[in-house]
């Protein structure tokens, strides 16, 4: 016999991990958040560490003003830099200046406001700016969290020993908010990690990040698609994949900023909004309002989408939504502009029979675009998304059972699908 190569590993060995993983720690997370991911705002993406409670203050304004806090965007987080330098006492504390009144007045603000209050911490010294961590102090800071009214925590991974298993640092703070009695939503910001350490940390936190940092430009938004995509069979309710908070207007063109709102949604993401709330253009707003694709994120299900098929720059995406429909992007990555491209979606990688008829309806533009049997086409611009839901005429009891990962099309099989328009 010839030497083993590295294989793939197997399902059921998979499974084992996962459950030897689960057994490991001493506790699940309790929390019974995050049933559908988690929405809201963050202002990392547009202000870094220029923050104060007046931008937040106001930011809780806006969303309701906008509408967004009631289409489900409704935590409201600090991100990193809102705390004192050093620790007072040993107690993380805001910081004087920039957050003159303190945390626990600027919870109850935005919590008059209906909203939900979010913060930012470190599974190590400090945060990414500096800032103290919460390593050796997760039972002070989970519960002087909880006493500010904190209603989510984001949790990252700068400054910590490598020694240390990313688990177990992580698990020290959900045991700690598990403690507080309080549900605290636990977004872990584990980077960069794999499918086996996500697997680990499913029982630990509701959400943890994929990918290194989006940054407001195609490159970046694709790299953390591209991180993400093959992780969907780890996600589910209480506990999401997390390819990155919105670049929604903070950059890119607006087809790309359609493409990015609608895979987020799609992969079921955490729908962070990182954009100055204050001052963003219509357009991107519209892309944040777009309510059939928030539907798609919210699903009951709670599937996550994940890439079906795939030739060169051309993608499909899918997505099962209750009730036996399929939430389906046609993707189009082609440079230079401007190549539009026909895309394909064929029922049987739905999971549908060929002969079924299906009514496919546009989910930005919130119209049916008519009956169609055996498949569905659209030219799609470059940088551009084609992003329907697909409904069968006869909902099968075991479409709902459907799963992207399962599907049994080999991306080659459908070269037919590429025309260019
Ligand atoms: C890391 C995170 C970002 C942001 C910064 C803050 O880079 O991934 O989302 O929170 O830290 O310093």
């Amino acid at each position: 016999m010839g030497q083993a190569g590295v294989r793939p590993v197997p399902l059921l060995a998979l499974k084992f991990l996962i459950a030897a993983a689960c057994l490991g720690s001493s506790a699940a997370l309790n929390n019974g958040l995050a049933l559908t991911p988690q929405m809201g705002y963050a202002p990392w993406n547009a202000f870094g560490v220029n923050v104060n409670e007046t931008l937040i203050k106001e930011t809780a304004d806006r969303l309701i003003s906008t509408g967004l806090a009631e289409l489900g965007y409704t935590y409201l987080a600090v991100d990193d830099a809102w705390a004192e330098k050093e620790r007072v006492d040993g107690r993380m504390v805001g910081n004087k200046q920039t957050f003159p009144s303190g945390m626990k007045a600027l919870g109850d603000y935005i919590h008059d406001k209906g909203l939900l209050f979010g913060i930012y911490s470190d599974a190590g010294t400090h945060t990414c700016d500096g800032y103290p961590g919460s390593i050796g102090f997760e039972k002070e800071d989970a519960e002087d969290f909880a006493s500010w009214g904190v209603d989510y925590l984001k949790y990252d991974n700068c400054y910590c020993n490598p020694e240390d298993p990313v688990e177990g640092r992580y698990a020290a703070m959900r045991d700690a908010l598990n403690a507080t009695g309080r549900p605290i939503l636990y977004a872990m910001v584990s980077r960069g990690m794999r499918p086996l350490s996500g697997a680990a940390l499913l029982q630990v936190g509701n959400s943890w990040r994929t990918t290194a940092d989006i940054a407001p430009n195609w490159d970046a938004m694709l790299r953390c698609l591209d991180n993400t995509v093959g992780l969907s069979r780890f996600a589910g309710p209480g506990h999401w994949n997390d390819p990155d908070m919105l670049e929604v207007g903070v950059g890119m063109s607006l087809p790309e900023q359609r493409s990015h709102f609608a895979l987020w949604a799609l992969l079921k993401a955490p729908l962070i909004i990182g954009a100055d709330l204050r001052r963003i253009d219509d357009e991107a707003l519209g892309i944040l309002k777009a309510r059939e694709l928030v539907a798609v994120n919210q699903d009951g299900l709670g599937v996550a989408g994940d890439l079906l098929w795939k030739e060169g720059p051309l993608e499909v995406y899918g997505a099962p939504i209750s009730g036996g429909a399929r939430a389906v992007i046609l993707f189009n990555r082609h440079t230079p502009f401007p190549l539009a491209s026909k895309i394909t979606v064929n029922w049987h990688q739905l999971g549908y029979p060929a002969e079924f008829k299906a009514t496919v309806r546009d989910l930005y533009a919130e119209k049916d675009l008519g009956v169609y049997q055996e498949h569905f086409t659209a030219t799609v611009d470059p940088h551009d998304v084609c992003a329907v839901l697909i409904t069968p005429h006869i909902a099968l009891p075991y479409f709902d059972k459907w799963r992207p990962w399962h599907r049994s099309t080999a991306s080659t099989e459908n070269a037919a699908n590429i025309e260019i328009a």
